[in-house]
């Protein structure tokens, strides 16, 4: 993971799996998520992803309790995340970029090549938090969430094990082919906004 110049506080927080078996665990989580997303999965189908590990999470701990939550699964070796929050008041403290370490070290210790996850078009502060953790806005999608939900586009953020090469999987004509891309330059739309 790149390193970063952190002059500012960070909030301590240890990072750690989820405790999938533990009904407490799971209903903070919940509560975690649903205050965190207009769009959430129902609760029963939230817990029930845990419970059967189709999905997986970490939690940031904060003087014993949960104050981040990250949702993620496996296909093959590669990781897709589901959704990543920090309760309100303990935003912008470094626990969501934590989180993201650890998830960077669940990829390497796997030996997958990525990580990938779609951020709403507005959602500026997820794009920072991802960008800062080294992933790349990859492709913008058009129509990807229901029109009756939001008419927004979507961006697929990707963390890449090995920096040097971007790769991603190409739907074309039905069937899906793996593409090989340059080196990212860093500068997209996301980019100049910031500059
Ligand atoms: C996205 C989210 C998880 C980030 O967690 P966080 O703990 O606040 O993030 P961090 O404090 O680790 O910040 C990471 C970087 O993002 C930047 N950032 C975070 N929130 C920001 C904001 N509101 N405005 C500007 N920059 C922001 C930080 O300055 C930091 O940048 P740096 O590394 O260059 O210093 C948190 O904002 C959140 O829970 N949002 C609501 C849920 C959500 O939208 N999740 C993402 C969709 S899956």
């Amino acid at each position: 993971m790149q390193e970063r110049n952190r002059e500012k506080t960070q909030l301590p927080v240890s990072v750690r799996m989820l405790n999938a078996d533990n009904p407490k665990e799971r209903s903070c989580a919940w509560k975690i998520e649903r205050g965190s997303f207009k769009f959430t999965d129902t609760r029963r189908v939230f817990e029930e992803n845990l419970k059967s590990r189709t999905c997986y999470g970490l939690v940031a701990v904060h003087h014993g309790r949960i104050i981040g939550i990250t949702i993620y699964s496996f296909h093959d070796k590669d990781i897709e995340l589901h959704s990543i929050a920090v309760e309100r008041e303990y935003q912008k403290m470094g626990a969501g970029s934590q989180m993201l370490a650890k998830l960077i070290d669940v990829l390497i210790k796997k030996r997958g090549k990525r990580i990938i996850t779609v951020v709403r078009e507005i959602n500026l502060e997820a794009q920072i938090c991802f960008r800062s953790s080294g992933f790349k806005a990859t492709e913008v999608i058009q129509d990807f969430y229901p029109p009756e939900k939001t008419t927004e586009n979507c961006y697929i953020m990707q963390y890449f094990a090995d920096p040097r090469e971007v790769y991603f999987k190409h739907k074309c004509g039905g069937k899906a082919t793996v593409r090989k891309f340059p080196i990212f330059n860093g500068q997209n739309r996301i980019s100049q906004l910031l500059s």
